[in-house]
Formats: C-alpha cells, structure tokens, sequence
C-alpha cells in the first residue's frame, strides 16, 4: 500500500500500481468531496454508461463513446478524469494535449481492444493493401494510429456508408459488429477476428427461456453481442441507442443484452418499467465488465486528490491517432449528444 503521506509517493509508482493504493476515511461523505475537488481544480468527469450507478450519478456528463469523445473534444475544464476505461482516456488525452486526463485506474483495459496487438495488426493491413481501414474505438492508441477513420457503435452504419458500395475496406477490431455492418449495408468488409468477452457471454439458451416466461419483454441488444443474440433481438443499438428506444417505446418489460451498467439510467428514466439483464453463459456476473468495474468512488476520490494516476502519451503517437478521429468527429457533427 502506498503512503500517500510519504514523500515516495511519485508518479511512476502510482502509474506503475495502476491506481491509488491507500485507505479512504469510511465517513468521508464522498459525494460533497469529490464535488468539493471537482471545483477546486476546474475539473470534470466523464463517465460511460457501463459504470457503477453512485458514478454515474456523480459525472459531469455521461454517455457512451461517441458522446463522450465529442464532450472530451469541447470541454473547457483543466483536468478531465475518465471514469471508464482506458482507451477512452487516450483517446481524451489524444485530443487534448495540454490537459491533464487522469483515469482512476489504469489497468481498466478492455478485452476487445486487447485482442488487436499494434503489431500483429500491421502485418494484417501488409496482406489487404489498399484498403480503407476503419477502426472501432475500442483499441488502443497504437491501432488507431493505422486507421483511416475511427468509429463508435453510434455511428458505425454511417461511417462506413460514407464510402461507396464496393470500396475495399478493412474494419477492426470487433468481428460481431463488423458482421453486423456487413450484413446491414449489404457489404463485405475483411473483418478483423477481435471480440468483447462481455458482449459474448450471453446465453441463447436461457434468453430464450427468459422470453418464454416473459413472453412480452422486448430483447435490446449491444451490436458487439454474437450473431444469434441479434437474430432473435427485437431491437439493436449503440448503449444510448438502446437507452433512448426504451424511454420511447411503448412495451413495459425489457430484456437487456449489453453490459448492466444502462440498466441504472434506463431505470431512472423509466421507473414503472421492468428491465432485466440477459443471463450469461454461466453462473457468473460475466456482463459486467470487469475493467469498467474497477473504478470505484473512493478511486475517483484519490484520483482527484492527487491527480494521479495520469494517462501519458508519446508525442508522435498521439499525432498520428488524432487524424481518424478526427475525421470521425467531423462526420459525426449530426449525431451530436
Ligand atoms: P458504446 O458506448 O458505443 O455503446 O460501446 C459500448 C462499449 O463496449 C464500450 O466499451
Ligand atoms: Fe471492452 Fe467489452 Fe468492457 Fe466495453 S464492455 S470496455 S468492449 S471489455
């Protein structure tokens, strides 16, 4: 456990430790403090839907990755904390040089953006020359320094439409999405084999079931969600996608297959209806994220504190990752939350 009183207490340690590793006071009203701090240092948090309801309920903004990457463009704070995980803090830090971006925990990673290897992925755009690659922003900061244009699950349909029917495209690093593009815009997008283990984890089975005995519950699902999930899906969408269609539609019980963390807003937003979580594969609460997950109000508390840890980034890297995201946001000015 670190000492935050000691005089050891450095970056490196923390940002090697991953997060702040020391005793909070349990009768810290940790709502007033982290206002308190927020203030005091002119700074905001940004928070993803698939955070723990107490977070979500102390962010400045909430919403999913496209929203969140619009806000991190135009926020005038001085200090953003990212209260999701980390390629969405890069992807922060990517478009805001001088401000310092701090994310509770840094080893909050992400299955998906894992299984694309900066490396291993070169090699793979060296067999399909002459290919547009467009990247999911699920990846880290290496990857979208390869890409031609980044996109979210909000706006993945319209990215790729915006190139023609027969373009030779490359889209990475989520395979269940791609699939579903390619099937929606009738296309053939070499696809790169990557997944969410969260959005993979549902069980056919026992959803059918749960519909059986909840014959009038809509089934709404994440488009990372495996084939057969969305073949029987009443509707599909991005997180906010599936937020909003459950305020507007008329049906009063849900069931819902992306990570748990919505069901805190759709809840709040629509409090007489039911909404219940897809059943996993086994016996676990595998559709939680477990990076998402590691963000806890007392991290977020030191975090703020300390301003640490904080998400650095080469120079170099950062320029060369901020073109397609760039591109990304300028196509995307319809779509603005
Ligand atoms: P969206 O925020 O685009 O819905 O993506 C979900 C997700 O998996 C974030 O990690
Ligand atoms: Fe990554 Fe899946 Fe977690 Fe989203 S839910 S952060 S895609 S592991």
């Amino acid at each position: 456990m670190v000492d935050i009183h000691n005089d050891i207490l450095i970056k490196e340690v923390i940002n090697q430790k991953g997060f702040i590793d020391t005793q909070v006071d349990p009768s810290l009203d940790l709502f007033l403090e982290i206002e308190k701090l927020k203030k005091e240092k002119n700074a905001i948090i940004l928070a993803h839907y698939y955070q723990e309801p107490d977070i979500q309920d102390i962010a400045d903004f909430l919403g999913d990755s496209l929203a969140l990457s619009q806000k991190a463009a135009t926020t005038e704070a001085d200090i953003i904390l990212f209260a999701g995980v980390h390629f969405m803090a890069e992807t922060a830090k990517i478009l805001n040089p001088n401000k310092k971006v701090i994310l509770p925990d840094l080893k909050a990673g992400c299955s998906l953006s894992d299984s694309a290897p900066p490396e291993l992925f070169k090699l793979f755009k060296l067999k399909h020359p002459n290919h547009t690659v467009i990247t999911y922003i699920n990846c880290s900061a290496g990857i979208k320094a390869q890409s031609d244009i980044i996109c979210t699950s909000s706006n993945a349909i319209s990215i790729v439409e915006s190139f023609p029917k027969n373009h030779p495209i490359i889209f990475a690093p989520d395979k269940n999405l791609g699939a579903y593009i390619n099937k929606v815009t009738n296309r053939n997008m070499i696809l790169w084999d990557g997944a969410c283990m969260v959005h993979e984890i549902f069980s056919l089975e026992k959803i059918l079931k749960l519909k059986i005995r909840h014959p009038k519950a809509k089934l709404l699902s994440h488009p990372e969600c495996e084939e057969p999930i969305l073949a029987i899906s009443d509707y599909i969408g991005s997180t906010s996608e599936l937020l909003k269609y459950s305020q507007v539609d008329t049906s009063n019980e849900y069931i819902i297959a992306t990570e748990t963390g919505i069901i805190h807003q759709m809840q709040k937003n629509s409090p007489n209806k039911t909404f219940m979580a897809a059943p996993p594969n086994s016996n676990c609460a595998c559709n939680n994220c477990p990076y998402m997950k590691l963000n806890t109000l007392e991290k977020i508390y030191l975090c703020l504190k300390y301003e640490l840890p904080e998400l650095l980034m080469d120079e170099h890297l950062r320029i060369a990752a901020i073109k397609p995201i760039e591109k990304m946001l300028a196509l995307s000015k319809h779509l603005l939350k």
